[in-house]
């Protein structure tokens, strides 16, 4: 487990949550850390059939776990949860949740759930990790903005044994280039990836 990854989850290129991407990267290096920015818009993954074959399958693993896994790139997507030493997460807002590019590939590692469900070692004993999470909202204000967000990752992390730390979170974000204007929040990212990186197993 000798890298980070940075999930960077706007369907917007070249906005809030890339820059944030690009800054959380920055910080890992500078704490002598490597990071891949994978970003989600560019692959294509295909809704969850919700077909029970991942439940059914038991101990296939890899693509094969899924009827879906040789047709998209959820899989690909996937791999890096099972081997990084810490993961993170940058997203924007909307409509209260994630962006549905990002939910749909959640959905697909059902595949994981029912791997751990069964007690499956090659998904039950992945190590203990800890993974990170930048949200990003237009709204000033809203005591919900950001639940449903959370409690979705919260247990999709949970699938690969990762605890979500406390998120970061920036309201009142909105036009593209809105987190630039912000060095204090920059530097707050920049200082969660080396911070993230140098406590990460
Ligand atoms: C489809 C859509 C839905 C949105 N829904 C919300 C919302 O429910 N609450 C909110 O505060 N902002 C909402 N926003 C605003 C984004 O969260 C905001 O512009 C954010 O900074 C975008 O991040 P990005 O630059 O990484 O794409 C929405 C934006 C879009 C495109």
């Amino acid at each position: 487990m000798t890298k980070s990854v940075i999930y960077a989850c706007s369907h917007r290129r070249g906005g809030n949550s890339d820059r944030t991407a690009t800054l959380l990267a920055q910080g890992v290096a500078e704490a002598g850390g490597e990071a891949n920015v994978l970003y989600i818009r560019n692959h294509s993954v295909m809704a969850c059939l919700a077909c029970d074959y991942c439940a059914k399958a038991k101990f296939k693993q890899g693509m094969a776990r899924c009827v879906l896994g040789q047709q998209d790139d959820a899989y690909e997507l996937f791999e890096p949860m099972l081997t990084a030493r810490t993961v993170f997460f940058t997203s924007p807002i909307y409509f209260y949740h994630l962006p549905s590019l990002f939910k749909t590939w959640i959905d697909r590692s059902q595949q994981f759930w029912a791997a751990k469900q069964l007690g499956e070692p090659w998904v039950a004993d992945l190590p203990k990790r800890t993974a990170h999470v930048v949200l990003h909202a237009g709204r000033p204000a809203g005591d919900k903005l950001f639940e449903g967000a959370q409690v979705t990752l919260k247990y999709f992390l949970n699938n690969f044994n990762f605890t979500l730390a406390e998120p970061l979170i920036f309201r009142g974000i909105d036009e593209q280039n809105d987190m630039e204007a912000h060095p204090d929040f920059e530097q707050q990212i920049i200082e969660l990836g080396r911070t993230a990186w140098a406590s990460a197993q």
